[in-house]
């Protein structure tokens, strides 16, 4: 309660007549005898209601009426005009003004219009605000679910980075075959301008690639010497094994089928489907370059690891083989130090 209340008008007696009958009734009033000092007054108080005359010495009510509700819309107008003037009544309505009163008028009239229109204007006020704050909570569900999924995000990644640990610890690999050529992929994948979702699955396909192995027994899997047929034959199935592990999982399925086909080479001579170029997922023909990058700079049981020329060299000789020709140019494109700073160690 207690609404202020601003009177233009140039006539004294009326702007005193307004203010008695209205401070009587508990709204604060604040008296201009024309529109510039009306607008000083509006500069400095928080007005709530303006009572304005139209005809007015210098500029007008209608001029009062324009400038105010470009600056602010909240403040209710209510305008006071001859009964000559209706035509400029209804135009201050299409101006803005929320009421207007015809001259002789009744102050029981006035109190009582000025009564509604502010009722009236605490509503709208209330439902604007009541708006603002469930826009406000929209938003702060919203980031609060944003931080969750990027919590639960971080979540699965841990896990899957632990699942991958423990396949490549039982491997007695030194460091993280997996985690190497996602590094790999990734470089790769720059290049080829993939972001996204698309990168993510690339990203995870590469780290997950082995997931299958856990399928395989230790003596198959640790084998110090050669592979029989039937061993062999067993060994070959881990893609298989990955993807039914892995495509069950929502988020996964993406990754799953790389992991399926990470095997299969360009010409056809891979397993398990024998997927020729293009039936081969992006993802899988980037990983065969980066395997065997990784496969060749690491060192195994047998041997010492092998020079990075030696890398390039193999690349040439199968590049449409075994590998995609153009992922292969892409792959003899990249200098040797970006690769090294990829894997984190230097190449022989
Ligand atoms: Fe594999
Ligand atoms: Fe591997």
């Amino acid at each position: 309660m207690n609404e202020h209340i601003l009177i233009v008008d140039d006539e004294e007696m009326i702007r005193e007549l307004l203010s008695a009958a209205l401070q009587q009734e508990g709204y604060h009033c604040y008296l201009a005898e024309n529109v510039d000092a009306a607008f000083t007054i509006l500069a400095d108080q928080n007005i709530d209601l303006v009572i304005s005359d139209i005809m007015m010495p210098g500029k007008s009510g209608v001029d009062l009426l324009k400038d105010l509700k470009q600056v602010n819309t909240d403040i209710a107008v209510l305008m006071i005009t001859g009964l000559s003037d209706m035509n400029t009544a209804m135009d201050c309505i299409h101006l803005g003004a929320d009421d207007y009163i015809a001259k002789p008028f009744s102050i029981t009239r006035v109190i009582l219009t000025v009564r509604n229109m502010l009722a009236k204007r605490s509503l709208a006020i209330e439902k604007k605000n009541y708006q603002i704050s469930l826009e406000y909570k929209v938003m702060e569900q919203t980031e609060q679910i944003r931080r969750t999924m990027n919590d639960l995000h971080e979540a699965y990644d841990n896990t899957l980075t632990a699942l991958v640990k423990a396949l490549d610890a039982r491997e007695k690999e030194v460091g993280s075959h997996s985690e190497r050529v996602m590094n790999y992929t990734l470089l790769m994948a720059s290049k080829l301008r993939i972001t996204g979702r698309a990168l993510e699955i690339l990203a995870k396909g590469a780290l997950l690639h082995d997931t299958g192995k856990i399928g395989i027994s230790d003596n198959i899997l640790l084998k110090p010497g050669k592979l029989n047929e039937h061993e062999w034959l067993l060994m070959r199935r881990h893609p298989e094994i990955g993807y039914a592990i892995l495509a069950e999982i929502d988020f996964l399925k993406g990754p799953a089928e790389i992991i399926l086909t990470h095997h299969e080479r360009f010409d056809g001579t891979g397993y398990p489907r024998g997927l020729k170029g293009e039936q081969i997922p992006i993802g899988s023909r980037i990983f065969g370059l980066v395997d065997t990058l990784d496969a060749m700079t690491s060192d195994r049981p047998y041997r010492k690891a092998l020079p990075f020329d030696s890398v390039t060299s193999e690349i040439r000789k199968y590049r449409g083989s075994q590998f995609d020709p153009e992922i292969s140019d892409l792959f003899l494109s990249i200098p040797r130090h970006q690769w090294e700073e990829c894997s984190g160690k230097k190449f022989f």
